[in-house]
Protein backbone atom coordinates (compact mmCIF):
# COMPACT_ATOMS: atom_id res chain seq x y z
CA UNK A 1 0.00 0.00 0.00
CA UNK A 2 3.00 2.30 0.38
CA UNK A 3 3.57 3.91 -2.74
CA UNK A 4 0.27 3.72 -4.70
CA UNK A 5 -1.23 6.47 -3.19
CA UNK A 6 -1.62 8.71 -6.39
CA UNK A 7 -3.76 5.88 -8.54
CA UNK A 8 -6.30 6.29 -5.65
CA UNK A 9 -6.25 10.27 -5.97
CA UNK A 10 -9.86 11.42 -8.09
CA UNK A 11 -9.15 12.30 -11.36
CA UNK A 12 -10.59 15.99 -10.53
CA UNK A 13 -7.27 16.11 -7.90
CA UNK A 14 -4.38 13.81 -9.57
CA UNK A 15 -2.79 16.76 -10.99
CA UNK A 16 -4.21 19.55 -8.50
CA UNK A 17 -0.99 21.05 -7.25
CA UNK A 18 -3.04 24.01 -4.71
CA UNK A 19 -2.03 27.43 -4.48
CA UNK A 20 1.67 27.71 -6.22
CA UNK A 21 2.04 31.23 -4.31
CA UNK A 22 2.64 29.04 -0.93
CA UNK A 23 6.46 28.38 -2.10
CA UNK A 24 7.32 31.69 -1.65
CA UNK A 25 6.12 32.16 1.85
CA UNK A 26 9.08 30.64 3.15
CA UNK A 27 11.31 33.31 2.59
CA UNK A 28 8.77 35.88 3.98
CA UNK A 29 9.50 34.72 7.93
CA UNK A 30 12.99 36.29 8.01
CA UNK A 31 12.23 39.86 9.77
CA UNK A 32 14.79 41.65 7.94
CA UNK A 33 12.00 41.22 4.63
CA UNK A 34 10.03 43.72 4.00
CA UNK A 35 7.09 41.73 2.40
CA UNK A 36 4.57 43.46 0.17
CA UNK A 37 3.18 39.92 -0.65
CA UNK A 38 0.23 38.78 1.48
CA UNK A 39 -2.95 40.35 1.30
CA UNK A 40 -3.61 40.54 4.83
CA UNK A 41 -4.75 43.68 6.19
CA UNK A 42 -3.51 45.43 9.59
CA UNK A 43 -3.72 44.12 12.65
CA UNK A 44 -3.96 47.87 13.70
CA UNK A 45 -7.42 48.25 12.07
CA UNK A 46 -8.65 45.48 14.06
CA UNK A 47 -11.23 46.59 16.41
CA UNK A 48 -9.40 45.13 19.62
CA UNK A 49 -11.09 46.21 22.56
CA UNK A 50 -14.80 46.03 20.82
CA UNK A 51 -14.00 42.26 20.06
CA UNK A 52 -13.18 41.36 23.39
CA UNK A 53 -16.61 43.07 24.70
CA UNK A 54 -18.26 41.09 22.15
CA UNK A 55 -16.29 37.33 22.47
CA UNK A 56 -17.28 37.72 26.41
CA UNK A 57 -20.85 38.67 25.86
CA UNK A 58 -21.05 35.85 23.44
CA UNK A 59 -19.77 33.09 25.37
CA UNK A 60 -21.08 34.29 28.98
CA UNK A 61 -24.32 35.06 27.71
CA UNK A 62 -24.90 32.01 25.56
CA UNK A 63 -22.38 29.70 25.71
CA UNK A 64 -24.19 26.68 24.57
CA UNK A 65 -25.67 27.55 21.49
CA UNK A 66 -22.37 29.24 20.47
CA UNK A 67 -20.63 26.19 20.75
CA UNK A 68 -23.52 24.00 19.62
CA UNK A 69 -23.90 23.07 15.61
CA UNK A 70 -26.10 25.54 13.88
CA UNK A 71 -28.34 26.39 10.95
CA UNK A 72 -26.57 25.63 7.65
CA UNK A 73 -27.48 29.08 5.75
CA UNK A 74 -26.69 30.86 9.03
CA UNK A 75 -27.49 32.97 11.74
CA UNK A 76 -30.63 34.76 11.74
CA UNK A 77 -29.47 38.04 13.47
CA UNK A 78 -26.11 37.96 11.05
CA UNK A 79 -28.47 37.31 7.80
CA UNK A 80 -30.86 40.48 9.19
CA UNK A 81 -27.32 42.35 9.85
CA UNK A 82 -26.21 41.82 6.28
CA UNK A 83 -29.83 42.88 4.34
CA UNK A 84 -29.14 46.20 6.18
CA UNK A 85 -25.91 46.12 5.33
CA UNK A 86 -26.11 45.98 1.65
CA UNK A 87 -29.23 47.97 1.35
CA UNK A 88 -26.21 50.60 1.77
CA UNK A 89 -25.00 49.82 -0.76
CA UNK A 90 -28.53 49.71 -3.16
CA UNK A 91 -28.85 45.90 -3.01
CA UNK A 92 -32.38 44.91 -1.64
CA UNK A 93 -32.69 41.81 -0.97
CA UNK A 94 -34.10 39.00 1.70
CA UNK A 95 -32.64 36.28 3.52
CA UNK A 96 -33.39 33.78 0.70
CA UNK A 97 -31.02 35.52 -1.45
CA UNK A 98 -28.20 34.52 1.36
CA UNK A 99 -25.96 32.19 2.36
CA UNK A 100 -23.77 32.61 5.17
CA UNK A 101 -19.98 30.77 3.85
CA UNK A 102 -17.33 30.70 5.94
CA UNK A 103 -15.04 32.62 3.89
CA UNK A 104 -14.70 34.57 0.54
CA UNK A 105 -12.76 31.39 -0.25
CA UNK A 106 -15.64 29.03 0.63
CA UNK A 107 -17.64 31.09 -1.54
CA UNK A 108 -15.56 30.70 -4.39
CA UNK A 109 -15.57 27.33 -3.90
CA UNK A 110 -18.77 26.29 -3.80
CA UNK A 111 -19.69 28.57 -6.76
CA UNK A 112 -16.96 25.65 -8.38
CA UNK A 113 -18.45 22.68 -7.36
CA UNK A 114 -21.98 24.34 -8.04
CA UNK A 115 -21.45 25.13 -11.83
CA UNK A 116 -18.69 23.14 -12.82
CA UNK A 117 -17.61 19.86 -15.03
CA UNK A 118 -14.67 18.76 -16.28
CA UNK A 119 -13.66 20.66 -19.76
CA UNK A 120 -16.77 23.92 -19.28
CA UNK A 121 -15.41 26.87 -19.90
CA UNK A 122 -15.57 30.23 -17.51
CA UNK A 123 -13.95 33.14 -18.40
CA UNK A 124 -11.73 35.25 -15.61
CA UNK A 125 -9.50 38.42 -15.68
CA UNK A 126 -5.96 38.39 -17.14
CA UNK A 127 -4.54 38.52 -14.58
CA UNK A 128 -7.26 37.56 -11.84
CA UNK A 129 -7.42 36.30 -8.19
CA UNK A 130 -5.13 33.42 -7.68
CA UNK A 131 -7.68 31.65 -4.80
CA UNK A 132 -10.50 32.34 -7.76
CA UNK A 133 -8.39 29.90 -10.21
CA UNK A 134 -7.28 27.49 -7.78
CA UNK A 135 -10.65 27.20 -6.58
CA UNK A 136 -12.08 26.65 -9.46
CA UNK A 137 -9.20 24.68 -10.80
CA UNK A 138 -10.64 21.85 -8.84
CA UNK A 139 -13.43 20.88 -11.24
CA UNK A 140 -10.74 21.17 -14.03
CA UNK A 141 -12.78 23.50 -16.07
CA UNK A 142 -11.21 25.30 -19.30
CA UNK A 143 -10.52 28.90 -18.05
CA UNK A 144 -10.07 31.61 -20.74
CA UNK A 145 -8.65 34.87 -19.38
CA UNK A 146 -9.59 38.47 -21.16
CA UNK A 147 -7.45 41.40 -20.67
CA UNK A 148 -7.76 43.90 -18.17
CA UNK A 149 -7.30 47.34 -18.97
CA UNK A 150 -6.72 50.66 -17.04
CA UNK A 151 -10.44 51.23 -17.07
CA UNK A 152 -11.78 47.54 -16.66
CA UNK A 153 -12.26 44.70 -18.50
CA UNK A 154 -11.49 44.99 -22.21
CA UNK A 155 -15.60 44.55 -23.24
CA UNK A 156 -14.61 44.11 -26.77
CA UNK A 157 -12.11 40.88 -26.31
CA UNK A 158 -15.21 39.82 -23.86
CA UNK A 159 -17.71 39.77 -26.79
CA UNK A 160 -15.19 38.34 -29.86
CA UNK A 161 -14.59 35.66 -27.36
CA UNK A 162 -18.53 34.99 -26.41
CA UNK A 163 -19.07 35.37 -30.11
CA UNK A 164 -16.51 32.35 -30.96
CA UNK A 165 -17.75 30.15 -28.03
CA UNK A 166 -20.96 30.54 -29.11
CA UNK A 167 -20.40 29.81 -32.71
CA UNK A 168 -18.20 26.65 -31.48
CA UNK A 169 -21.74 25.75 -29.39
CA UNK A 170 -20.10 25.87 -26.12
CA UNK A 171 -20.81 28.87 -24.07
CA UNK A 172 -18.81 29.61 -20.60
CA UNK A 173 -20.61 28.57 -17.42
CA UNK A 174 -19.92 31.92 -15.87
CA UNK A 175 -17.79 35.13 -16.21
CA UNK A 176 -15.66 36.19 -12.82
CA UNK A 177 -15.01 39.72 -12.29
CA UNK A 178 -13.72 41.76 -9.44
CA UNK A 179 -15.22 45.31 -10.53
CA UNK A 180 -13.47 47.19 -7.26
CA UNK A 181 -10.29 47.52 -6.76
CA UNK A 182 -9.16 44.19 -8.63
CA UNK A 183 -6.86 41.97 -6.92
CA UNK A 184 -3.57 41.63 -8.14
CA UNK A 185 -3.72 44.92 -10.19
CA UNK A 186 -6.21 47.14 -8.14
CA UNK A 187 -8.11 48.57 -11.27
CA UNK A 188 -11.77 49.55 -10.98
CA UNK A 189 -14.40 48.65 -14.07
CA UNK A 190 -16.22 52.19 -14.98
CA UNK A 191 -19.71 52.16 -14.73
CA UNK A 192 -20.26 51.56 -18.88
CA UNK A 193 -17.71 48.15 -18.68
CA UNK A 194 -19.98 47.23 -15.94
CA UNK A 195 -23.25 47.61 -18.28
CA UNK A 196 -21.27 46.23 -20.76
CA UNK A 197 -20.48 43.34 -19.07
CA UNK A 198 -24.27 43.02 -17.83
CA UNK A 199 -25.43 43.37 -21.73
CA UNK A 200 -23.23 40.46 -23.13
CA UNK A 201 -24.85 38.41 -20.22
CA UNK A 202 -28.19 38.74 -21.13
CA UNK A 203 -27.31 38.82 -24.57
CA UNK A 204 -25.39 35.12 -24.29
CA UNK A 205 -27.56 33.89 -21.47
CA UNK A 206 -23.92 33.49 -19.24
CA UNK A 207 -24.42 34.40 -15.24
CA UNK A 208 -21.58 36.68 -14.13
CA UNK A 209 -19.58 36.23 -10.37
CA UNK A 210 -19.17 39.06 -8.90
CA UNK A 211 -16.36 39.02 -5.99
CA UNK A 212 -16.80 41.91 -3.58
CA UNK A 213 -14.32 42.09 -0.92
CA UNK A 214 -12.82 45.29 -1.14
CA UNK A 215 -15.85 47.62 -2.51
CA UNK A 216 -15.96 49.57 0.88
CA UNK A 217 -12.30 50.55 0.86
CA UNK A 218 -12.86 53.18 -1.34
CA UNK A 219 -10.54 55.84 -0.72
CA UNK A 220 -10.67 58.20 -3.44
CA UNK A 221 -12.98 58.69 -6.23
CA UNK A 222 -16.89 58.20 -6.31
CA UNK A 223 -18.36 55.14 -5.32
CA UNK A 224 -19.71 52.90 -8.74
CA UNK A 225 -23.05 50.75 -8.33
CA UNK A 226 -22.22 47.15 -8.04
CA UNK A 227 -22.81 44.69 -11.06
CA UNK A 228 -25.63 42.95 -8.70
CA UNK A 229 -27.39 46.08 -7.97
CA UNK A 230 -27.25 46.73 -11.66
CA UNK A 231 -28.85 43.66 -12.59
CA UNK A 232 -31.24 44.33 -9.56
CA UNK A 233 -32.46 47.41 -11.00
CA UNK A 234 -32.98 45.59 -14.44
CA UNK A 235 -34.39 42.51 -12.74
CA UNK A 236 -32.19 40.61 -14.57
CA UNK A 237 -31.13 37.93 -11.40
CA UNK A 238 -27.93 37.35 -13.79
CA UNK A 239 -25.36 37.68 -11.11
CA UNK A 240 -24.34 35.96 -7.74
CA UNK A 241 -22.14 38.20 -5.47
CA UNK A 242 -19.47 36.91 -3.40
CA UNK A 243 -18.64 38.58 -0.19
CA UNK A 244 -15.72 38.12 3.01
CA UNK A 245 -15.94 39.92 6.17
CA UNK A 246 -12.01 39.43 5.60
CA UNK A 247 -10.59 42.40 4.39
CA UNK A 248 -13.54 44.68 6.64
CA UNK A 249 -13.43 43.30 9.79
CA UNK A 250 -10.45 40.31 9.71
CA UNK A 251 -9.65 37.53 8.04
CA UNK A 252 -9.27 35.31 11.10
CA UNK A 253 -12.96 35.53 11.57
CA UNK A 254 -13.61 32.76 8.51
CA UNK A 255 -17.27 34.09 7.96
CA UNK A 256 -18.18 35.32 4.32
CA UNK A 257 -21.46 35.44 2.28
CA UNK A 258 -23.37 34.80 -1.35
CA UNK A 259 -25.95 36.15 -2.40
CA UNK A 260 -28.27 35.33 -5.61
CA UNK A 261 -31.02 34.00 -6.88
CA UNK A 262 -33.29 31.63 -4.56
CA UNK A 263 -32.48 28.54 -6.19
CA UNK A 264 -28.86 28.97 -6.34
CA UNK A 265 -28.79 29.84 -2.39
CA UNK A 266 -30.87 26.64 -1.77
CA UNK A 267 -27.85 24.51 -3.80
CA UNK A 268 -25.12 25.93 -2.74
CA UNK A 269 -26.83 25.41 0.72
CA UNK A 270 -26.67 21.72 0.16
CA UNK A 271 -23.24 21.92 -1.08
CA UNK A 272 -22.14 23.73 2.05
CA UNK A 273 -24.70 21.14 4.10
CA UNK A 274 -22.12 18.17 2.33
CA UNK A 275 -18.46 19.70 3.06
CA UNK A 276 -18.54 21.93 5.96
CA UNK A 277 -22.07 21.69 7.49
CA UNK A 278 -22.49 24.87 9.48
CA UNK A 279 -20.12 28.05 9.79
CA UNK A 280 -19.17 28.28 13.94
CA UNK A 281 -21.97 30.27 15.30
CA UNK A 282 -19.66 31.94 17.40
CA UNK A 283 -17.37 33.55 14.62
CA UNK A 284 -20.76 34.82 12.79
CA UNK A 285 -21.73 35.94 15.81
CA UNK A 286 -18.57 38.46 15.98
CA UNK A 287 -18.75 39.48 12.38
CA UNK A 288 -23.10 40.25 13.74
CA UNK A 289 -21.48 42.46 16.45
CA UNK A 290 -19.04 44.35 13.97
CA UNK A 291 -22.11 45.51 11.61
CA UNK A 292 -24.26 46.21 14.39
CA UNK A 293 -22.70 47.33 17.54
CA UNK A 294 -18.83 47.88 16.25
CA UNK A 295 -19.90 51.58 14.63
CA UNK A 296 -19.30 50.48 11.27
CA UNK A 297 -19.61 53.68 9.50
CA UNK A 298 -16.68 55.31 12.00
CA UNK A 299 -14.51 52.00 11.40
CA UNK A 300 -14.79 52.02 7.67
CA UNK A 301 -14.09 55.62 7.95
CA UNK A 302 -10.97 54.86 9.63
CA UNK A 303 -9.67 52.11 7.29
CA UNK A 304 -9.85 54.29 4.17
CA UNK A 305 -8.26 57.20 6.21
CA UNK A 306 -5.30 54.59 7.43
CA UNK A 307 -5.03 53.01 4.24
CA UNK A 308 -5.31 55.99 2.07
CA UNK A 309 -2.24 57.12 3.91
CA UNK A 310 -0.55 54.08 3.05
CA UNK A 311 -1.73 54.35 -0.63
CA UNK A 312 0.09 57.58 -0.82
CA UNK A 313 3.52 56.88 0.42
CA UNK A 314 3.95 53.98 -1.32
CA UNK A 315 2.52 55.92 -4.83
CA UNK A 316 5.04 59.19 -4.17
CA UNK A 317 8.17 56.83 -3.20
CA UNK A 318 7.21 55.13 -6.64
CA UNK A 319 7.35 58.68 -8.52
CA UNK A 320 10.94 59.24 -6.89
CA UNK A 321 12.72 55.97 -7.32
CA UNK A 322 11.47 54.88 -10.46
CA UNK A 323 11.57 57.94 -13.31
CA UNK A 324 10.55 56.83 -16.90
CA UNK A 325 13.56 55.61 -18.00
CA UNK A 326 13.67 52.80 -15.56
CA UNK A 327 10.57 51.23 -17.73
CA UNK A 328 8.77 50.58 -14.92
CA UNK A 329 5.10 51.30 -14.45
CA UNK A 330 2.21 50.93 -12.24
CA UNK A 331 -1.33 51.17 -11.36
CA UNK A 332 -2.35 53.69 -8.91
CA UNK A 333 -6.06 52.34 -7.23
CA UNK A 334 -8.73 54.21 -5.82
CA UNK A 335 -8.84 51.08 -3.24
CA UNK A 336 -8.55 47.99 -1.94
CA UNK A 337 -5.00 46.75 -0.87
CA UNK A 338 -3.16 46.21 -3.73
CA UNK A 339 -1.36 47.75 -6.91
CA UNK A 340 0.28 45.69 -10.10
CA UNK A 341 3.74 46.99 -10.81
CA UNK A 342 4.67 46.00 -14.21
CA UNK A 343 8.49 45.85 -15.08
CA UNK A 344 10.55 45.76 -18.45
CA UNK A 345 9.83 42.21 -20.39
CA UNK A 346 13.09 41.42 -20.35
CA UNK A 347 12.61 40.72 -16.70
CA UNK A 348 10.70 37.50 -15.24
CA UNK A 349 9.26 38.81 -12.13
CA UNK A 350 9.54 35.06 -10.57
CA UNK A 351 13.82 35.23 -11.26
CA UNK A 352 13.78 38.84 -9.80
CA UNK A 353 11.69 37.91 -6.70
CA UNK A 354 15.19 35.95 -5.54
CA UNK A 355 16.77 38.86 -6.69
CA UNK A 356 14.71 41.30 -4.47
CA UNK A 357 14.68 38.61 -1.81
CA UNK A 358 18.66 39.57 -1.47
CA UNK A 359 17.86 43.16 -1.10
CA UNK A 360 15.29 41.78 1.65
CA UNK A 361 12.11 42.91 -0.15
CA UNK A 362 9.52 40.78 -1.23
CA UNK A 363 6.62 40.73 -3.67
CA UNK A 364 4.44 38.03 -5.30
CA UNK A 365 5.28 37.35 -9.01
CA UNK A 366 2.63 38.14 -11.71
CA UNK A 367 2.29 34.97 -12.97
CA UNK A 368 0.37 33.32 -9.87
CA UNK A 369 -2.58 35.36 -11.03
CA UNK A 370 -2.95 33.79 -14.75
CA UNK A 371 -4.66 30.47 -15.38
CA UNK A 372 -3.11 30.74 -19.07
CA UNK A 373 -0.40 32.10 -21.40
CA UNK A 374 0.81 34.14 -18.18
CA UNK A 375 2.56 37.26 -18.52
CA UNK A 376 6.14 37.18 -16.45
CA UNK A 377 6.88 40.89 -16.12
CA UNK A 378 4.29 41.78 -13.50
CA UNK A 379 4.13 41.74 -9.51
CA UNK A 380 1.54 41.93 -7.15
CA UNK A 381 2.00 44.42 -4.13
CA UNK A 382 0.40 44.77 -0.91
CA UNK A 383 0.38 48.01 0.92
CA UNK A 384 -1.97 47.59 3.70
CA UNK A 385 0.45 45.46 5.95
CA UNK A 386 3.56 47.01 6.07
CA UNK A 387 3.98 50.28 8.21
CA UNK A 388 4.41 54.11 6.20
CA UNK A 389 7.86 53.28 6.67
CA UNK A 390 8.36 50.17 5.47
CA UNK A 391 6.83 50.96 2.31
CA UNK A 392 8.91 53.82 1.77
CA UNK A 393 11.89 51.73 2.28
CA UNK A 394 10.49 48.47 0.47
CA UNK A 395 10.21 50.91 -2.58
CA UNK A 396 13.93 51.95 -1.89
CA UNK A 397 15.00 48.76 -2.25
CA UNK A 398 13.39 47.27 -5.08
CA UNK A 399 14.61 50.31 -6.76
CA UNK A 400 17.87 49.59 -6.19
CA UNK A 401 17.62 45.70 -6.73
CA UNK A 402 15.82 46.94 -10.40
CA UNK A 403 18.23 49.25 -10.90
CA UNK A 404 21.68 46.81 -10.86
CA UNK A 405 19.84 44.34 -12.30
CA UNK A 406 19.28 47.01 -15.60
CA UNK A 407 22.89 47.82 -15.16
CA UNK A 408 23.91 44.42 -15.36
CA UNK A 409 22.54 44.04 -18.50
C1 LIG B 1 -10.88 38.78 -4.86
C2 LIG B 1 -10.84 37.93 -3.62
N1 LIG B 1 -11.81 37.04 -3.43
C3 LIG B 1 -11.83 36.25 -2.35
C4 LIG B 1 -10.84 36.34 -1.40
C5 LIG B 1 -10.86 35.37 -0.26
O1 LIG B 1 -11.21 35.95 0.92
P1 LIG B 1 -11.16 35.17 2.28
O2 LIG B 1 -9.90 35.60 2.96
O3 LIG B 1 -12.37 35.57 3.03
O4 LIG B 1 -11.14 33.71 2.00
C6 LIG B 1 -9.81 37.26 -1.55
C7 LIG B 1 -8.73 37.32 -0.58
O5 LIG B 1 -7.68 37.89 -0.77
C8 LIG B 1 -9.82 38.08 -2.71
O6 LIG B 1 -8.86 38.98 -2.92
Amino acid sequence: MSNDWQNLYSQNIKDFGGYSIGKIFKYLNNPDIISLAGGLPSPDMFQKAEMQLASRKDLEHSIEKVMQYTSIPGEQKLLDAIINFLQRDQININQDNILITSSGQHGLDLTGRLFLDPGDLIIIDRPTFAGAIVAFQMQRPEIIGIDLEPDGINIDQYRATLVKMKEKGKLPKFMYVIPDFQNPSGITTTLEKRLALLNLSYEFGVPIIEDSPYRDLRYRGKTIPSIFALDQDRQGNHVIGLYTFSKLFCPGMRVGFNIGPPEIIAKMTNIKEANILNTPKYNQDMCTAFLTEMDLEAHLEKCRHYYREKLDVFLQTMEEHFPPETGVTWTKPEGGLFLWVSVPEKFDTNELFYEAIKYKVAFVPGEVFYAESAARNHMRINFSYASKEQLAEAVKRLARCIKDKLKDG
